[in-house]
């Protein structure tokens, strides 16, 4: 079972994990790559419901055919990024353990803030923790190991397990595509276990809207190059490309983590200006600033 983030956003949030797998407890694998070990967990415990986010979409596919050729009913792939999936799809304490096998340690210094494991995420994370539940990663590059830890000790909502932070992986157990790469190399594969200790409230959760129309304008230019900003909510827009023949204007929407851009292309008919955007887009709290914005283009 596959479902993509803007079909599930049109069904009713959070959405209802105990009805669509018919179990009782959940994990979820962030980042399953291949699926294979995914699919080897699905195998190993029938009776938890696996839920896996990944938003490679060559690799869902890859991980759909492993479901599929094990006819597996209790494993749920949801094409998304980590963080928006956490933030919208799932309830407080929905899960027993959440699981990361290799994220992306992007070791670059300019690279740091793309990294998924900070303590937002894993403030995140924890409240979507069932209590006492558990956060496993695995990981073979130390500086992103040693930044996990940092992160994690400025936050009061979960504890290490090891000792001093993690312990040395040995190669039996569940294994991937890239633990393979990495042993075959010769590297040390580390594992940080961390258990939830408190819950944490979260307040800014990105709130998607029904209403997906945006009403048609008179002046264009008003909508060219602008900034509107309500809170952690961010809307900017590119300049208006008026030699397109239907003129265009990039939109940038940034929902607290949840970053997108449409072109909203606009077709002229007698004196307004009707927008067509991408309909693969969620309508968050962002879109209702440029509704509001495009009524006072009139
Ligand atoms: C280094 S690969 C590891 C894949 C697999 N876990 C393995 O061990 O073979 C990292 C995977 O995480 C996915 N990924 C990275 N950041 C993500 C995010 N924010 N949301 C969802 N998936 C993400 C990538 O697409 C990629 O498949």
């Amino acid at each position: 079972m596959i479902f993509l983030l803007k079909d599930l956003s049109r069904g009713k949030l959070p959405i209802n994990l105990k009805g669509l797998l018919k179990k009782e407890r959940f994990d979820c694998e962030i980042g399953f790559g291949d699926g294979r070990a995914i699919v080897l967990e699905g195998k190993m415990h029938p009776e938890r419901g696996m839920v896996g986010i990944e938003y490679s979409p060559t690799s869902v596919k890859k991980a759909e055919k492993r479901v599929q050729n094990e006819g597996l009913k209790n494993v749920l792939l949801i094409k998304s990024e980590a963080s928006t999936a956490f933030d919208i799809l799932f309830q407080e304490r929905a899960f027993e353990r959440i699981i990361l096998r290799f994220p992306d340690p992007w070791p670059k210094k300019r690279h740091i803030n793309n990294r998924l494991l900070n303590k937002e995420f894993f403030t995140l994370a924890a409240n979507r923790l069932k209590d006492g539940g558990e956060v496993n990663i695995t990981t073979d590059d130390t500086g992103y190991r040693d930044y996990i830890i940092q992160e994690v000790a400025q936050i009061p909502y979960l504890t290490p397990i090891f000792s001093g932070g993690y312990r040395l992986k040995n190669a039996d157990g569940v294994s991937t595509r890239y633990e393979e790469k990495w042993r075959d190399m010769g590297k040390d594969i580390y594992e940080i276990g961390l258990r939830k200790v408190s819950h944490p409230k979260i307040n800014n959760q990105i709130t998607i809207s029904t209403y997906f129309r945006l009403p048609a304008i008179k002046r264009l230019s008003c909508l060219s190059d602008k900034i509107i900003k309500d809170g952690d909510v961010i809307l900017r827009t590119g300049k208006l490309n008026a030699a397109a023949e239907d003129k265009e204007i990039w939109v940038y929407f940034v929902d607290w983590h949840l970053f997108q851009k449409t072109k909203l292309i606009f077709r002229k008919e007698g004196n307004r200006f009707f927008p067509v955007y991408n309909q693969d887009f969620l309508p968050a709290k962002s879109f209702e600033l440029l509704k509001n914005f495009m009524e006072t283009c009139q």
